[in-house]
């Protein structure tokens, strides 16, 4: 075994890996041709101290970033560098990589070498393993904000999500261009994570979770905005985390996902397709012409039930006394929906503040769902703009299932094992 230059090991501060052991695991880590290559050095040192075996390999690009060194010092591995130098006491070395893996990770994960995986193309050692794998597969994509928004870049993530490859969300901030955006790799600390999450019982992206492969998930989330003039509108406090938690948890679960959004602070998920409204009726026809494509449909958009009947073309002027708003109905999204079902599965979300079951009930039945969510959004940790949530999700079979306070990641889990749960029992 080596040792590091300094004789001494991996570095002493503490690490805030809350993850556990990594003994008995191989990670191998593919390094690509990025900045962030450097912060792949920490990574390494990170899973060694949670003992695992790491093997790295590096492409040329990445070698332009880091030295081989670097990596084959702190793993205390050779590093792969070349697909066809000699093997010395390895077996023929992408296979013995791909089968020894318990998983390969990638980070940083370029456009480049996201755009090779996608398109099935295995030309130096890291495609070729990850080709040759049959491990879960990790991307931690970094690159330019444009490069990441990229419609090609983006249906290729979407491609690999869809089949099976976990990909992390890009941090945002301030690039190594120079430029303020999204497409900043993850932190160490988040990469080691999420690889013990993967690699430990019961997490939610491994195989026995991908209950919705095949299975396309139609999710709307935020608010809307109804116009009053062309500076002001009327809207509501939904951030749109319920609706973007469902919609990468369904992602993760294996299903084709199309989120459609009200306006929010939130990035659009990576792996998802993505839509961008503004009113209740620019949703209701983003939804209406998505809806075919929909096996199961889930509202947890919180839409205007009123806007005002006239839009003015100018700014309004303040007058001297009061101003009275005319308001007429917006479309009923989830109603409209519920009239065209056939067998498709439709969960609603009923916001409420009182008589809370028995609110949602009633819509239940008015609106012609399979399933809805009762939210109590008179508590303070739960409903609108906050991490959390606590909801009663009842079933048309008249099922009730309380679940308790929990992140809103956790409670998407939820509905989605009752989702689940009933696509099964329809089968
Ligand atoms: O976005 P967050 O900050 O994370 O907050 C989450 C949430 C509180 C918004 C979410 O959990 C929630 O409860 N969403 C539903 C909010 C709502 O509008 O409830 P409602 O009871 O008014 O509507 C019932 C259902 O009909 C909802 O599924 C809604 O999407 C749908 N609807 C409502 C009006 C309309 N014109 N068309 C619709 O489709």
């Amino acid at each position: 075994m080596e040792t590091d230059m300094n004789g001494n090991g991996t570095g002493t501060h503490d690490d805030g890996d809350a993850s556990g052991s990594l003994r008995g695991k191989v990670v191998v880590l593919g390094v690509t041709g990025g900045i962030a290559a450097y912060k792949s050095a920490e990574l390494v040192r990170r899973l060694v101290k949670l003992k695992a075996e790491v093997h790295v390999i590096m492409t040329k690009a990445a070698q332009e970033f880091v030295s081989p060194l670097t990596f084959r010092t702190l793993s205390s591995n050779p590093v792969v560098t070349d697909m066809f130098g000699e093997p010395g006491a390895w077996n023929v070395m992408h296979v013995s990589l791909a089968q020894r893996a318990d998983i390969v990770v990638v980070a940083p994960a370029t456009a480049n070498c996201i755009g090779k995986i996608a398109s099935g193309i295995a030309d130096d050692m890291l495609t070729t393993t990850i080709m040759a794998t049959q491990a879960p597969v990790l991307l931690a994509p970094s690159m330019n904000t444009r490069m990441f928004l990229n419609p090609i870049v983006q249906g290729n993530l979407r491609k690999l999500a869809s089949l099976g490859y976990i990909i992390m969300e890009p941090a945002e901030g301030e690039l190594a261009c120079g430029d303020v955006g999204r497409g900043r790799m993850p932190e160490p600390g988040e990469i080691v994570e999420k690889i013990c999450r993967i690699l430990s019982d019961g997490s939610p992206v491994m195989e026995d979770k991908r209950d919705l492969e095949g299975i396309s998930v139609l999710v709307t989330a935020g608010p809307t905005q109804e116009a009053l003039d062309p500076v002001r509108y009327l809207t509501n406090r939904s951030s749109g985390k319920m609706g973007y938690a469902l919609a990468e948890a369904a992602r993760d679960r294996g299903a084709r996902v199309c989120l459609i959004s009200g306006p929010t602070s939130l990035p659009a998920p990576v792996g998802v397709d993505f839509i961008r409204v503004r009113s209740a009726q620019e949703m209701f026809e983003a939804v209406i012409a998505r809806f075919e494509d929909a096996d199961v449909v889930i509202k947890a958009a919180a839409v205007a039930d009123y806007r005002p009947v006239r839009v003015a073309g100018q700014k309004i002027k303040k007058g001297d006394g009061r101003m009275v708003l005319e308001l007429e109905p917006t479309p009923d999204i989830l109603g409209e929906l519920g009239r065209r079902k056939g067998a498709k599965l439709l969960v609603g979300f009923a916001a409420e503040t009182r008589d809370v079951v028995e609110s949602a009930k009633d819509k239940l039945i008015r609106k012609n769902l399979d399933m809805i969510v009762a939210n109590d959004v008179s508590r303070y940790d739960a409903g609108f703009n906050v991490d959390t949530n606590a909801v009663t999700i009842i079933g048309r079979d008249g099922s009730i299932e309380e679940v308790p306070l929990s992140s809103k990641r956790e409670v998407a889990e939820k509905v989605l094992d009752a989702v689940a749960r009933l696509m099964r029992a329809r089968s």
